[in-house]
């Protein structure tokens, strides 16, 4: 199974970026997981969308050819950073990649909230994009007080109750995509 992650965060010691890389190492018998670049993409701007720019059209290839694909999100002003809707948008449009796209959602904060209004808000815009939600009913990934969660050695998730509860969330969403390829 092929899965994308989409993280939006470009900061260097993201724990958003963390989580990606975790995920990436510890599901790495059931899925190959490959974290895409939206550093490198420009501002979307859609005098351009019929023949974007190479980085362009090799991120939005990367999701057209995925099983799946993990946003993985900080709430930035109790929404999705900026950069992240910017790859949004550009999926969004010619090709639409994210049509019935089976997508799981996922965040981290360093506050209590877990990037609950971020992950809202993220639903509403990939739903506007008839992608295929993983339902959130007992699948929300909610990372909260992030200090306290991830290691500071080698900067990945380190809280056990927390990595039980993502292979738990990360098996339904292999069911999930699974099904979704019979449709
Ligand atoms: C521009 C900006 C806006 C933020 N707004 C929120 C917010 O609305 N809610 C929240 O819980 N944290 C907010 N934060 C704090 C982030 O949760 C924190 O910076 C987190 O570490 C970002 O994720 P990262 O570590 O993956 O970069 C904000 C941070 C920045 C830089």
């Amino acid at each position: 199974m092929n899965i994308v992650i989409i993280v939006g965060s470009l900061r260097k010691d993201s724990y958003n970026m963390q989580l990606a890389k975790t995920m990436q190492e510890r599901y790495s018998a059931k899925m190959n997981i490959d974290i895409a670049d939206i550093r490198s993409l420009p501002h979307y701007e859609q005098d351009e969308e019929n023949n974007p720019p190479e980085t362009v059209k090799k991120f939005k290839q990367s999701i057209a050819n995925a099983d799946g694909v993990i946003i993985i999100t900080p709430e930035y002003n109790w929404s999705i950073p900026g950069v992240l809707k910017n790859a949004i948008d550009w999926a969004s449009r010619v090709d639409k990649v994210f049509i019935g796209k089976p997508v799981m959602a996922a965040g981290v904060s360093i506050g209590m909230a877990g990037t609950l209004r971020a992950q809202l808000h993220l639903r509403e815009i990939l739903s506007g994009l008839q992608a295929q939600l993983l339902p959130p009913s007992g699948n929300e990934i909610l990372i909260n007080f992030a200090a306290q969660k991830f290691d500071d050695q080698s900067g990945r998730l380190a809280d056990e109750p927390t990595l039980g509860f993502l292979d738990v969330v990360v098996d339904k969403f292999v069911d999930f995509v699974k099904l979704s390829k019979k449709d």
